[in-house]
């Protein structure tokens, strides 16, 4: 009886294989390790009496990898929230404020509108025949929806795509690159993407043979970059950004790092550099970034360069330049320096992380490891299309002339000044608060302040088995309701403790965050202020 089951079951499972391809049947390499062919049908029949899989089965390296951003403190928030809809008043707060995670639509920014025009225009075309259209859209993205649509095989908005990404979107974006940099783009080195995480994680996959295969990362960093190495079995070499130098990235630093990794027999295949920093918000000045390309060609390095903030600068002295674009300017070709940069619908002033679009610029690899990312990227088929086409929207936004362009414009600098009008008021609120220092965002989307927590609070943390900058988060949520992340998610120099505070929270809200922070940390320090300290 049982047999006949198993029968069915196979039949069920694996018929429609075993119609088309009978009697040819061999096990890929894929299939080598295991020691029944799962067509065969001498494969053994067995009644687990345990759980198959437990925490204890899995791969370790998936429990090594972390992910601070959405860790236990994000999991109290949200269980708080639930709270105060079940049961309204019973916390001194009427609101959760996620400052954990820079997901600029969650906190109410709105999107970029030709953008959302575009997109949906693609996403049905029919539309584009109706005459209503005309007076609902502009005329620039129409225009842009029957061009974008033009690229796309038999305009299948539903199809898969080239697993590269759609062709015409990554020549667009190649010359939106080009238009950037004042150097040219090669529609062929872009992979389009599903946001830039996926895009990081291939490089990881690639690069990352065993753990002494190293990974240089700065230190703080943005947990992806931990988590990826630790899934993919690979060694965090870190190296610590200067905090007292407005967390700047030293040479020095760099080459004491990489020395004591190879006296441990590291082989360190490449340097993370993230400009705009996450989450410590500094913007590497154009010197800094020459050194760090020769540096790279010395050592042999792979650059990986995670320039998702590229629109995000708010320093007036300050500006975003690409490593392409300084590489290129130093006179580097392609085959002087591999060079991956990363790009993201996520961040900028669009801030579509739903959406999940991005990709990645890879120079100086050979065509045939290309190819071996290529089939990489195709085992996943393809990205999602809209994110592909905002991807080519973000990297060729109207221009002048275009019917868009004045409130395109203006939706932007709003967006861009309102956040440095934020990050300068919570910087400045940080910075008045006693005990906490606070370097400036120059760009992307976050503080990092420093807490010079009292001896008192480092041991109530103790008692409490958790890291002081835990207990000081867990602390300002239970009070006040603000989510902010332990500075111990991204890393730092150990005896020191941080918060990551990002600088999304709608404008209008900004001072009662503050007051509620200012009130929150007073009581926190007369609680805990060291004796004989003012
Ligand atoms: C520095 C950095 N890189 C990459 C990412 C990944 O973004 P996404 O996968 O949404 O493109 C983020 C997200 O916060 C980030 O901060």
């Amino acid at each position: 009886m049982r047999r006949l089951a198993m029968d069915r079951a196979k039949r069920l499972l694996f018929g429609s294989f075993l119609s088309s391809s009978q009697s040819s049947l061999t096990p890929g390499p894929a299939s080598s390790c295991f020691p029944f062919s799962p067509f065969s049908s001498e494969a053994p029949m067995s009644l687990y009496k345990f759980p198959p899989v437990t925490v204890e089965t899995i791969n370790p390296k998936v429990k090594r990898c972390e992910y601070a951003v959405r860790g236990e403190i994000v999991s109290h928030a949200q269980r708080l929230q639930q709270e105060l809809q079940t049961k309204p008043g019973s916390h001194p707060f009427d609101e959760i404020l996620y400052c954990n995670i820079g997901n600029p639509q969650a906190l109410g920014q709105q999107p970029i509108t030709f953008f959302r025009e575009v997109l949906a225009l693609c996403d049905y075309p029919a539309l584009l025949d109706r005459d209503e259209t005309h007076a609902l859209f502009s005329s620039d993205a129409i225009a842009r929806a029957w061009e974008i649509l033009d690229l796309i095989p038999d305009r299948a908005t539903g199809a898969y795509s080239h697993s590269q990404g759609i062709k015409g979107l990554r020549e667009a974006i190649a010359v939106g690159i080009a238009e950037r940099d004042g150097f040219p783009a090669n529609a062929d080195d872009i992979f389009l993407t599903d946001g830039a995480s996926p895009a990081v994680h291939m490089m990881m996959q690639l690069l990352i043979r065993s753990e002494k295969d190293g990974i240089l990362c700065p230190i703080p960093q943005y947990p992806l970059y931990s988590a990826s190495i630790a899934l993919h079995g690979g060694c965090l070499v870190p190296y610590y950004l200067d905090e007292g130098k407005g967390w700047g990235l030293e040479i020095f630093e760099l080459k004491q790092q990489l020395a004591v990794a190879r006296t441990q027999s590291i082989t360190v295949r490449a340097l993370v550099v993230i400009n705009p920093g996450n989450p410590t918000g500094q913007v590497l000045s154009e010197e800094n970034q020459k050194e760090i390309v020769e540096f790279c060609r010395k050592e042999g390095l792979v650059l990986l360069a995670d320039e998702v903030y590229q629109e995000n600068i708010y320093a007036d002295n300050k500006k975003f330049n690409s490593f392409k674009k300084i590489s290129r300017s130093m006179g580097y070709g392609g085959d002087d320096l591999p060079l991956i940069s990363f790009q993201s619908v996520s961040k900028g002033y669009y801030g579509e992380c739903g959406k999940r679009g991005g990709y990645m610029e890879v120079t100086g690899l050979s065509s045939d490891v290309k190819e071996q990312i290529y089939k990489v990227a195709s085992v996943n088929l393809c990205s999602n299309i809209s994110g592909q086409i905002l991807s080519s929207l973000v990297m060729n936004p109207p221009k002048v002339g275009d019917e868009s362009y004045e409130s395109y414009m203006a939706e932007k600098d709003e967006i861009l000044s309102s956040l440095a009008r934020r990050a300068k008021a919570l910087e400045d609120a940080f910075n008045s608060l006693e005990g906490v220092t606070c370097n400036k965002a120059e760009g992307a989307m976050y503080l990092f302040p420093r807490l010079h927590l009292p001896q008192k609070a480092i041991k109530a943390a103790e008692a409490a088995k958790t890291a002081p900058d835990a207990y000081y988060a867990r602390r300002l949520l239970d009070a006040t309701g603000i989510v902010v992340v332990p500075g111990s998610g991204f890393g730092q120099v150990p005896g020191t403790w941080h918060i990551r505070s990002t600088i999304l929270p709608p404008e209008d809200k900004i001072p009662a965050i503050i007051s509620r922070l200012k009130a929150f940390h007073e009581a926190f320090m007369d609680e805990f202020r060291d004796q004989g300290v003012a």
